[in-house]
């Protein structure tokens, strides 16, 4: 697998101490005592970034799961957004976050952002691990954990044709590889 990266962005060392500081952040923003917290990961993308974020949060929460999918099959350009699955559980009168891997043209946040809008939860902000500045229009992020530059990126989490998420680090694909 190794072989098949140009370049490793962002090490996964860098990756775990800034998630960290994302859920202070986060920790910050929900003080303790609230009890009315539910996360949205939207599947698959985020997965990992989750998994390692709700561990640093002191925080009590629920989980409500969103499956989408944005890249059919093995592509680098974005299709429209397909809900999978979800939101699932009840997020009326919830503190909804919403966690995704990437901010890219914003066209699967501004979805599921409405989604989960119309539910009539009690507040909705939302999560990313990375951004991609200035491509997105009408959609923002209230906590951000990178800003990168517009290059298709994988790894923890992020996939090429579903593989890669396992990888530790974030990292560019040999552009031979990509169609
Ligand atoms: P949009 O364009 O809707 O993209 O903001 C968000 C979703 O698309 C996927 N995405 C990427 N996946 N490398 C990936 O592996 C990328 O550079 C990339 N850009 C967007 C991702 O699933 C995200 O949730």
């Amino acid at each position: 697998m190794e072989d098949d990266f140009s370049r490793i962005l962002l090490e996964r060392g860098e990756i775990e101490r800034r998630v960290r500081a994302l859920a202070r952040e986060i920790a910050d923003c929900y003080d303790g005592a609230h009890t009315r917290l539910t996360l949205a990961p939207i599947l698959s993308g985020s997965l990992i970034f989750v998994s390692d974020l709700i561990r640093e949060l002191p925080l009590k929460m629920k989980l409500s799961l969103v499956h989408i999918s944005t890249y059919p099959g093995q592509t680098t350009q974005p299709g429209s957004p397909r809900v999978i699955v979800g939101p699932t559980g009840d997020i009326a009168n919830r503190d909804v976050l919403i966690i995704d891997d990437i901010l890219d043209t914003g066209r699967t946040l501004s979805r599921v952002q409405a989604m989960i809008r119309a539910q009539g939860p009690a507040s909705v902000r939302t999560a990313v691990l990375l951004r991609k500045p200035g491509k997105a229009r009408g959609v923002e992020a209230d906590f951000v954990g990178f800003d990168i530059d517009d290059e298709f990126v994988v790894g923890y989490g992020l996939d090429y044709g579903d593989l890669y998420r396992n990888y530790p680090h974030i990292a560019l694909l040999r552009p031979e590889l990509i169609r």
